[in-house]
C-alpha cells in the first residue's frame, strides 16, 4: 500500500515544537545522540551562547557525534556522555529547556542496541526533573518492531496520567497507515513549584 505522509513525520513535529521553543543561550539534551544529526541540530539552536548535553550507551555513537561537531565546528557547544539517559539527572548539571528523545537503534547499526521499556521510562520521568518551568519534551517513538510497541504503549499509559496542573501532554500520529509508523510524544512543563507530578 502505498502512503502519502503529507502531514510529514514525527521527527518533523518534534522538530518544529523544539524550534519553536528554543532561543539562544538555552540548554537542550539530545538524550539518544546516534549518529550526532540531532546533537548538531540542537547546537546550531542554542548558538555560540548555548549549551547541548548529549547521551547514548554506544561508543561508536559518541565517536560519530564528536566527528560530527568537530567538523562543523560545533564541538564546543556540546558536552557528551557515553551514558544511559535515566542517568540524566545525576550527569546534568543545569535545567533545559529541551529535552529529545529520538528511540530505536542506531542507524546502521545492530538492532540489538535499541532503547528499552524500563531505561525509557526511567529517562522520561528523570526528563520531566530536569526541564525548566515551560521546557518542552519530544519523544519519538517507533512502534513497528517488538520493543517500540512496548515503549509506546508504556508512554501513552505514562503520560495520560501525568498530572495536567504540572504538564500538558500531547500526542500526534498518523490513524490509518499501515505498519504502526511513528509517532510523537511531548510534553510542556507548567509549572515551576509544585510536586514533580510523577505518577
Ligand atoms: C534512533 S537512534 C538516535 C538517532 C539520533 N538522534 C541521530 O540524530 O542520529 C537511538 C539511539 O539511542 C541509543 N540508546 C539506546 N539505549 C540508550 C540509553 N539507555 N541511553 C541513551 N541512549 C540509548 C542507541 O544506542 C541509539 O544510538
Amino acid at each position: 500500500m502505498n502512503v502519502n505522509n503529507d502531514f510529514r513525520s514525527a521527527r518533523h513535529w518534534a522538530h518544529a515544537l523544539i524550534e519553536e521553543t528554543l532561543e539562544i543561550g538555552d540548554i537542550a539534551v539530545d538524550a539518544t545522540m546516534g549518529n550526532g544529526h540531532d546533537t548538531e541540530w540542537l547546537c546550531r539552536l542554542v548558538g555560540e551562547t548555548g549549551r547541548v548535553y548529549a547521551f547514548d550507551i554506544q561508543p561508536a555513537a559518541v565517536a560519530q557525534t564528536e566527528a560530527r561537531l568537530q567538523g562543523a565546528q560545533l564541538r564546543n557547544r556540546a558536552i557528551l556522555h557515553c551514558a544511559g539517559h535515566e542517568r540524566m539527572n545525576e550527569l546534568l548539571p543545569e535545567s533545559a529547556n529541551a529535552i529529545v528523545f529520538n528511540l530505536g537503534w542506531l542507524p546502521g547499526a545492530p538492532h540489538g542496541v535499541t532503547t528499552r521499556v524500563e531505561t525509557t521510562l526511567q529517562a522520561a520521568n528523570a526528563a520531566l526533573q530536569c526541564l525548566k518551568p515551560r521546557g518542552i519534551l519530544t519523544i519519538c517513538i517507533y512502534p513497528g518492531h517488538e520493543e517500540g510497541a512496548r515503549e509506546r504503549d508504556a508512554l501513552l499509559h505514562w503520560g495520560a496520567h501525568l498530572r495536567p496542573e504540572a504538564f500538558d501532554v500531547f500526542v500526534k500520529q498518523y490513524l490509518n497507515q499501515p505498519h504502526d509508523p511513528p509517532l510523537l510524544l511531548a510534553v510542556r512543563k507548567l509549572m515551576e513549584k509544585t510536586s514533580t507530578g510523577l505518577p
